[in-house]
């Protein structure tokens, strides 16, 4: 028996969660707007956010969760990768939270609980298994041996693949972050309508940085010869572009279940929202014979679910950290 309070703070959410005996109980994510009009997330604001914003949402975790605070056996937190002074936050918060309570303290990895956000609700991947971890910040292809045994086979050389939605919206003038608003376009659009190129990279790497460039040059191009180019067509540039960033994605997956002869696969992180590379995953797993994992929409973009999920595998081994714990900005597996 074991209830986990878990907190994420890596980048621009504030999240508490409560899990008991695997199960999550609450899962309270507050979003900083305070970054939109930026067009991406500023640090400095980030970490105030959150500095505002981390005792209410662990006060709501627990109230929604129907606990109290004395019912919590472990804390576990973000400990990297993510914004330096965000992750500062969350660890802190921890910390003092153990110190208080003589509580142990758990360390995850922010790109492990992603994955491990398919341990949540059933049904769960049987090890090993492939999952294609798309955020903001990472792209990779993580060979899962087991909960805590995880091997990068794949990742992006340049871009992440939600930074190249990001990135084509603010070509687009959508605003920040423009992942979602592209999903939304790209459902009333023609994905085929206009081609933009495919990396060629060897191996099981990605590449998006090209594909940003060919975005730009096309849309400055079209727009010299109509200045209306951009919202007549909207919809259309929105699906074709989506069209070829999953196309990149899914075909770097097919090729690392190919070479790992694996039938199992998952994808995971903020992008693995996105209804297109939902749908195309089905159909790429109806036609290879694989058995696909999607978590849920609340799992997918940062929350503190998986941390505590993650945190709870952690408590059952007793995998605890001291209270000289520091934040890391970049952190391996
Ligand atoms: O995992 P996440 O919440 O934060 C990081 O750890 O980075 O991922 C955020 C990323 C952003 O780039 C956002 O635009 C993208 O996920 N995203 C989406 C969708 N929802 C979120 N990208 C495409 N389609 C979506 N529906
Ligand atoms: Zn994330």
């Amino acid at each position: 028996m074991a209830t986990i309070l878990a907190i994420e703070s890596s980048c621009d959410e504030t999240s508490a969660a409560i899990c008991k005996d695997g199960k999550i109980l609450s899962n309270i994510i507050a979003t900083q707007a305070v970054h939109q009009k930026y067009g991406g997330v500023v640090p400095e604001l980030a970490s105030r956010a959150h500095q505002q914003n981390i005792i209410p949402v662990v006060q709501e975790a627990v109230a929604a969760a129907k606990i109290s605070k004395k019912d919590i056996d472990g804390v576990a937190f973000t400990r990297g990768p993510g914004l330096l002074g965000s992750l500062l936050v969350g660890t802190s918060f921890a910390k003092a939270f153990a110190l208080a309570n003589s509580l142990p303290l758990i360390e995850v990895n922010h790109m492990q609980a992603h994955v491990l956000a398919h341990f949540i609700d059933d049904p769960k991947p049987s090890f090993p298994f492939l999952c294609l971890t798309v955020s903001g910040g990472h792209t990779q292809i993580v060979l899962v041996k087991n909960y805590f045994d995880m091997e990068i086979v794949g990742e992006t050389n340049d871009d992440a693949a939600g930074e190249a939605f990001d990135k084509t919206a603010k070509i687009l003038g959508l605003p920040y972050p423009g992942g979602p608003l592209i999903d939304k376009y790209a459902r009333e659009g023609n994905p085929h309508a206009f081609a933009f190129p495919e990396p060629q990279i060897t191996g099981l790497d990605f590449s998006f940085s090209g594909l940003k460039t060919s975005i730009l040059y096309f849309v400055r191009d079209r727009q010299k010869e109509d200045p209306a180019f951009l919202e007549k067509n909207m919809a259309d540039i929105c699906a074709s572009v989506q069209y070829r960033i999953i196309t990149i994605l899914l075909n770097k997956l097919r090729k690392a279940a190919r070479q790992y002869r694996i039938s199992d696969v998952a994808i995971a992180g903020g992008v693995s929202a996105n209804s297109g590379l939902r749908t195309m995953l089905q159909e790429a797993a109806e036609k290879n014979g694989w058995q696909v994992f999607i978590p849920a929409f609340q799992y997918c973009t940062d929350n503190a679910g998986m941390i505590a999920i993650a945190g709870y595998y952690k408590y059952l081994n007793h995998d605890f950290v001291d209270q000289d714990v520091a934040p890391m900005a970049r952190m391996n597996f």
